[in-house]
């Protein structure tokens, strides 16, 4: 029987047998008692690719965010962020549950945020009434948008806005290395004017577990206080932290193979009856369909041809490029739409 294909996350790949061997054979310790070495090779080496004093290695991408938030606010805050963005939208409210802050957002299509979108959301600093905006979250890449690069001389705007406003400026960058490849700017280039920034090691990097996040080292100390107050301090964790090494050291030069792949599948998907997507800018291909097609069925007939693949709304599917895919992948997902459209 076929393989089957499966695009509807990056989240999706397996440990391969060189990651298998390093998670075998890492030195370990008790991580909360600050005795991993693998956990601080991991930390330190973030730390240095992404340009900040210091670096926290966490269970998800979640957390890292959630950490973030409790960090940079106080009780009764407003944090503001584009209305798709995953802390806001996929966190399960953790910024209200466990942080105590309210969100602001915004509407954006492109997933790209305007200053003018920063300035029009942020409260009266000196009014009782309100409450005080004290952080800006930012996704690069915009999942949502369906792998939207923010461009770094954005970030530079956003930020300095951010500042101006006493703002902190946090990054998601679960996909960073993405938007990273895509451009030629090194994460540390385009994460400079920010604050903290969060990037996933089991995404397109392709860790089974685990996410980093990074800033100035007062903030990882308070960072790991919090961290441990969420349960997500771990002991002898640096068997995953060896796969994240991993990751993050030999993750990023792949990538381009994945958006190389999504380039290739758009360009031969806009040929295909009722479907339409613009050229992806990095792993991802959001899939617009016509309006005679239900996405919900469609979804279930494709995965009855063995192509899985996720409906992010009533009329777009999102398809996701990842390592565990092979060039022959984009020929035979393509065959399978086009069985499906042209019977
Ligand atoms: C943009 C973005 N941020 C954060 C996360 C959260 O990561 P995790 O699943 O590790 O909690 C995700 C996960 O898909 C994501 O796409």
């Amino acid at each position: 029987m076929d393989r089957i294909l499966d695009f509807r996350s990056d989240t999706v790949t397996k440990p391969d047998e060189a990651m298998r061997a390093a998670m075998a054979s890492a030195v370990v310790g008790d991580d909360v008692l600050g005795d991993d070495p693998t956990v601080r090779e991991l930390e330190n080496a973030f730390a240095n690719k992404l340009g900040k004093e210091s670096a926290l290695y966490c269970p998800s991408g979640s957390m890292c965010n959630l950490i973030a938030v409790c960090v940079w606010t106080r009780p009764g805050d407003e944090i503001v962020m584009e209305e798709r963005t995953h802390t806001f939208q996929y966190e399960g409210g953790s910024a209200s549950r466990f942080g105590h802050v309210q969100t602001r957002t915004f509407a954006r299509e492109s997933g790209i945020p305007e200053v003018s979108d920063l300035t029009a959301s942020l409260r009266n600093p000196h009014d009782v009434h309100h409450p005080r905006s004290s952080l800006f979250v930012v996704e690069n890449t915009h999942n949502a948008a369906g792998g939207r690069i923010v461009p770094k001389s954005r970030i530079e705007e956003l930020a300095t806005t951010a500042h101006a406003h006493g703002l902190r400026m946090h990054i998601d960058g679960a996909r960073l290395f993405n938007a990273s490849v895509a451009t030629g700017v090194s994460v540390a280039d385009i994460v400079a004017p920010a604050d903290s920034v969060m990037c996933c090691l089991s995404k397109g990097l392709g860790a089974p577990i685990g996410s980093c996040l990074a800033g100035p080292a007062e903030f990882i100390v308070e960072a790991r206080r919090v961290r441990k107050a969420l349960g997500g301090g771990m002991r002898q964790v640096g068997i995953l932290a060896a796969a994240g090494l991993l990751a993050l050291t030999e993750g990023p030069d792949r990538l381009a193979t994945d958006h190389e792949r999504a380039r290739s599948f758009q360009r031969g998907l806009v040929s295909i009856d009722g479907l339409d997507a613009d050229p992806p800018e990095t792993n991802m291909v959001r899939v617009k369909l016509d309006e005679s097609i239900d996405a919900a069925a469609f979804v279930e007939a494709l995965r009855a041809r063995g192509l899985l693949v996720f409906a992010v709304s009533p009329r777009h599917l999102r398809f996701v490029f990842h390592r565990d895919q092979r060039d022959e992948d984009v020929e035979r997902a393509l065959a399978i739409l086009t069985s499906l459209r042209c019977p």
